[in-house]
């Protein structure tokens, strides 16, 4: 199905762009700002899921950052909707496929390093899985990847490198950290983000990780941003789903600023 979807997808664009992002909550503010776009509905894709929460849209967008052409997923599927890694996954081994060598990761997260405030972007550095779940187990297919992949650098250095450059110039304020992937929907406990603290999380969030995991598998560079939408549990009164949406939606534009500068300097 993965093979399948790619060549249907090569016919529609002969020349796929080698950048991709796939954008988190909220945080569509960066579609506006390409240009000479088109877009390509996830339901016109046949096995592509489509996302069945607020917030996500669902679609394709081709389009060109400053002289860059990239590729935006606005959208996608979470574990938590019961959708299976293979379907969180489909999306990013389809653009694998078509030829994408960078793939940039955004998604919102709860900020569990104290020193964080809502509303940071904060520039991934590792993740810790906690889904439960490896969209590589069962059967390895060998067209797309090594059975064993090797994961000491999830997360590009060089990649994380232009980003902070970007984000210094634009006079950005950032963290960089490790975000720690759980499977939701439920946000976390007090007691578990005092665990999460403990083993090494920075942020709590409830996607990228299988993204970033087939990403690495077919030998895609990865970068990883999240933007900070509340503090971690117990570490304020509550966290809502509303204010996890208004602060991604607030902070899209200086994201989409971040990408803007970031992209057209990325050599694929
Ligand atoms: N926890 C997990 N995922 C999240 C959070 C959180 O606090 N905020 C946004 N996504």
């Amino acid at each position: 199905m993965i093979a399948e979807a790619a060549r249907g997808l090569a016919q529609l664009v002969p020349d796929w762009p080698r950048i991709a992002i796939v954008l988190g909550s909220a945080q569509a503010a960066f579609i506006e700002s390409l240009n000479n776009t088109r877009e390509i509905p996830y339901g016109q894709i046949p096995g592509w899921p489509s996302p069945s929460v607020p917030g996500h849209a669902g679609k394709i967008i081709l389009g060109e950052c400053g002289a860059r052409r990239v590729c935006v997923l606005a959208g996608r599927v979470h574990l938590y909707e019961g959708r299976t890694p293979q379907e969180v996954t489909f999306g990013v081994r389809v653009l694998g496929k078509l030829g994408t060598r960078v793939l940039v990761l955004t998604n919102a997260a709860g900020g569990i390093n104290p020193s964080y405030s809502p509303g940071l972007l904060v520039l991934l550095t590792d993740h810790i899985n906690l889904q439960g779940q490896n969209p590589l187990a069962g059967p390895n297919d060998g067209t797309l990847g090594p059975r064993f992949p090797d994961m000491t650098e999830a997360y590009d250095r060089r990649l994380r490198d232009q980003a902070r450059s970007a984000a210094l110039e634009l006079g950005l304020g950032f963290g960089e950290g490790v975000y720690a992937g759980l499977l939701g929907p439920s946000f976390e406990t007090p007691a578990e983000i005092r665990y999460l603290r403990t083993i090494g999380a920075d942020l709590a969030g409830m996607s990228t990780v299988p993204e970033t995991i087939a990403a690495r598998h077919m030998g895609m560079r990865v970068l990883g941003i999240s933007t900070v939408t509340n503090m971690a549990a117990g570490m304020q009164s509550e966290i809502t789903h509303d204010e996890v949406l208004a602060t991604g939606k607030a902070r899209a534009r200086d994201l989409s600023r971040l990408l803007e500068a970031l992209l057209p300097r990325i050599e694929v």
